[in-house]
């Protein structure tokens, strides 16, 4: 069978452990895919430095690698939104399937993105970003796509988490526990998105995006962060009884007029020791999902880092190049009705 040609954009936490896996697990990947997934390349900000790959492998110029004849596939882990947005949609553009990790990116520009993957028929897959390496994505739009889903919540930001978390068992100090976050590749490059709630923000923007078959940008989130909480809020929160989680709400909100409305909402808030939220602690990520039929469901797992991440996005590569093997596509995006936002007044 004709290889599949996949370019990797990015070679950092996320980027290098992808690249790794293509080329150690060749043999059992072609075997899922039912044809080669061969890595033509690898783009960078500094090609200077040695990452362990075939020197002939790495290049600083994207655009071109995305518009080689023999790439098929384009996964974008560069991060930011002004430049993946142009390599994405030149990577659509041009035919070729997207796997991204880019919250950031999709947050603000999903709409764009999913039109043009739309009109060129190739797939734009994004499971990896939102909760690292827990399947939501793809639970929201495939298997509970014929259910009505009414809330979805969790925690959906590792570095904070981990700084809360850290805090609240050990008194850890704040800067120190952040500077580990980095350390450990669970951070934003610049992690600014993470404390004050943006990274969060954008993850509950497409959780209620693909929820409830709407469109919710990153700006229409209400957001706090954490970077103002102290070890004297988690000592009175212990004393409650309650530790403090950064949560992400999404809800349908029911109005008089019979029109559902939409509440997307990110801040720091006290949760009660017996509920399953508060025992989720590290780096680790949940999102609870409330739908009509289904009822309460679940999800847990190591939300950030590169092996994480990876499978997640892995999965998605895979996937994408069985369509290119196999025919066929990903889910499309639902055919909606925008819904309005909620103001908070009436939350
Ligand atoms: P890193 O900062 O570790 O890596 C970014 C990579 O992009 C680097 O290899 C860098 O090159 C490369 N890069 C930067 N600018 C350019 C450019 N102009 N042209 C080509 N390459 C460039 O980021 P992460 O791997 O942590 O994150 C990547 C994406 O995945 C982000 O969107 C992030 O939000 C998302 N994500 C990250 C998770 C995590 O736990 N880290 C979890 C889920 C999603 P160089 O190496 O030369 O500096
Ligand atoms: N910086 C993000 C986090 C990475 O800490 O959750 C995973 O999206």
């Amino acid at each position: 069978r004709r290889p599949v040609g996949v370019a990797v954009l990015g070679h950092g936490t996320v980027g290098a452990e992808v690249a790794r896996i293509i080329r150690e697990d060749a043999a059992d990947l072609e075997a899922r895919i039912g044809a080669p997934l061969e890595l033509r390349g690898v783009a960078v900000r500094d090609a200077s430095r040695d990452r362990g790959l075939p020197a002939e492998l790495v290049t600083t110029n994207a655009e071109a690698l995305i518009r080689r004849d023999d790439v098929d596939i384009v996964v974008e882990l560069i991060g930011g939104i002004e430049l993946p947005r142009k390599l994405v949609r030149t990577a659509l553009d041009s035919g070729k399937s997207v796997v991204t990790a880019n919250k950031a990116l999709l947050a603000a520009y999903t709409g764009e993105l999913a039109e043009v993957a739309e009109a060129r028929n190739v797939d734009l897959y994004f499971e990896a970003s939102v909760a690292g390496a827990i399947p939501v994505i793809r639970p929201l739009t495939q298997s509970l796509a014929g259910d009505k889903v009414n809330r979805v919540v969790g925690i959906v930001n590792g570095t904070t988490n981990y700084i809360l978390s850290a805090m609240d068992e050990t008194g850890a100090d704040y800067d120190e526990t952040l500077a580990e976050a980095s350390r450990l590749g669970y951070a934003e490059a610049d992690p600014t998105a993470d404390v004050e709630g943006f990274d969060a923000a954008s993850k509950a923007a497409i959780l209620a995006s693909i929820a409830f078959h709407t469109r919710v940008t990153a700006a229409d989130v209400y957001r706090e962060g954490i970077s103002s909480i102290t070890a004297a809020d988690l000592t009175s929160a212990r004393a409650l009884n309650c530790t403090i989680k950064l949560l992400a709400l999404c809800e349908r909100v029911p109005s008089a007029d019979g029109k559902d409305r939409v509440s997307a909402r990110v801040y720091p808030a006290l949760v009660p020791r017996e509920h399953p939220l508060a025992s989720v602690n590290g780096a680790f990520n949940a999102v609870v999902v409330e739908a009509e039929s289904s009822g309460r469901l679940m999800f847990y797992g190591q939300g950030a880092g590169g092996a994480p991440t990876a499978s997640a996005v892995m999965g998605d590569l895979v996937m994408a190049a069985r369509n290119r093997v196999q025919g066929g596509r990903g889910p499309r995006e639902s055919k909606y009705a925008q819904l309005e936002i909620a103001p908070m007044s009436d939350i």
